[in-house]
């Protein structure tokens, strides 16, 4: 095989050379694989912070460059030591400059495989004890695209892009038994959703399906997790949508860091005139309609690091069943602190597209992809992350928009 190699004259690539070649060539192509994953720890860090938007457009932009960049550079840098092996020139030692970004390659590839090895070995806690999903197809009912898929442009050709999941809703009712459940509350019924985004890619049909969907659930409360809007004029779709669903205990929601960026103001207002409570940052009382003595129920709302501050909580009855609705997963430890017992939490999307074997890539946590989404158990809080329903971008590979009812049940040991 002719081969041309940088600042060498083309050379014929037989037998052991060309083997080294391709090691050569495997060698560029893992450690570029390890960049990018650094680059994804990186952005996934910075969109775990307080962070105009323009910035972080601007750093996501650079981020993809760099990964561009990575391996083209490593090719030029390094192949001209490869030419001269391959040559005979025997191995020729690589500059100190570029063992940073060989490095940086290392970590990145340690970290993909530990990512996936955690996604591949990621089980629900033992306290998940039931769960029914089925998935609904929008894309096998009639004029799906006239009815779901959004205006025209680059979004709607993403959305119609084959085998892409934005369309296929995964409904599921999933029971939790609780050591800090009081019996009074045994078989409380909530149903989480999370990251909306409306916008001008995904139609608002889709959005009337998806709560029409979350009404037959029937549950007693309902939680929205932030993560409204991406168009503030879309604003005029909440009356048929989120303003459908009414619960015996109400409703009520936080926003997200999508909803800072535009107004925030203006979406509460609307939210708590169609019936929605606001959360954040305070706290509601709910009591039994059972048992009007029985301990009431905690709701607490969390928009930090984006809007306001934690929930005080120094006046809330220590003996109470405690939920958070925190936008970001990343408020967990302060939910452990505060002995919160249940934690609903949207902002990663499961990571929107999800690599085989890999898993997600992108999650905007300071956890990157560890609480990209699913439920985990962290001593005494039961962590319960939604792959939302859509996203500024309708783009989902193995990772189903999702609507779940989550019924809690108590224990024999359940003292409170
Ligand atoms: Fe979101």
């Amino acid at each position: 095989m002719k081969a041309r190699l940088p600042h060498g004259r083309a050379f014929v690539l037989s037998g052991v050379k060309f083997y080294v070649a391709f090691l050569f060539l495997c060698v560029v192509f893992l450690l570029a694989a390890g960049f990018a994953k650094f680059m994804a720890i990186w952005i996934n860090w910075v969109c775990s912070l307080r962070i105009a938007r323009k910035l972080v457009i601007a750093d996501k932009g650079l981020n993809l460059l760099l990964i561009g960049a990575y391996p083209l550079a490593l090719l030029y840098g390094l192949g001209w030591h490869g030419a001269q092996f391959l040559r005979g020139g025997g191995a020729t030692s690589i500059e100190p400059l570029w063992w940073l970004p060989i490095g940086v390659g290392i970590f990145g590839l340690v970290a993909l495989v530990h990512a996936a090895i955690r996604f591949r070995i990621y089980r629900p806690p033992a306290c998940e004890v039931d769960v029914r999903s089925e998935r609904l197809d929008l894309r096998t009912m009639k004029s799906w695209r006239e009815r779901f898929v959004g205006a025209g442009g680059i979004m709607r050709r993403i959305a119609l892009l084959p085998g892409n999941e934005q369309f296929t809703i995964e409904v599921s009712t999933k029971t939790y038994r609780l050591p800090g459940l009081p019996a009074t509350w045994d078989g409380l019924a909530i149903v989480h959703l999370s990251d909306l985004h409306f916008y001008h890619s995904v139609a608002k049909d889709y959005f009337k399906l998806v709560c029409e969907q979350a009404a037959k659930l029937q549950p007693d409360i309902y939680i929205f997790s932030g993560d409204l809007l991406d168009d503030v004029r879309r604003l005029d779709w909440l009356p048929e949508t989120l303003g459908q669903l009414h619960a015996p205990l109400g409703q009520y929601f936080v926003l997200g860091n999508h909803d800072w960026y535009l107004d925030p103001v203006a979406t509460r207002s609307e939210l708590a005139r169609l019936g929605w409570t606001d959360l954040a940052p305070h706290f509601a009382s709910i009591g039994s309609p059972a048992d009007s003595s029985a301990t009431p129920l905690i709701l607490c709302g969390d928009e930090t690091p984006w809007m306001g501050e934690h929930a005080d909580l120094t006046s809330a009855p220590q003996d109470a069943f405690r939920i958070l609705v925190s936008h970001t997963p990343d408020n967990l430890e302060w939910a452990r602190r505060h002995q919160i017992d249940l934690m609903l939490s949207g902002h990663t999307h499961g990571g929107q597209v999800r690599l085989p074997l890999l898993g997600p890539i992108y999650s905007p946590s300071r956890y990157g992809c560890r609480y990209a989404s699913g439920v985990f158990w962290r001593d005494p809080t039961l962590l319960y992350v939604s792959r939302g329903i859509s996203g500024k971008e309708p783009l989902r590979y193995n990772c189903p928009p999702e609507v779940t009812k989550l019924v809690l049940r108590s224990t024999p040991s359940s003292g409170r």
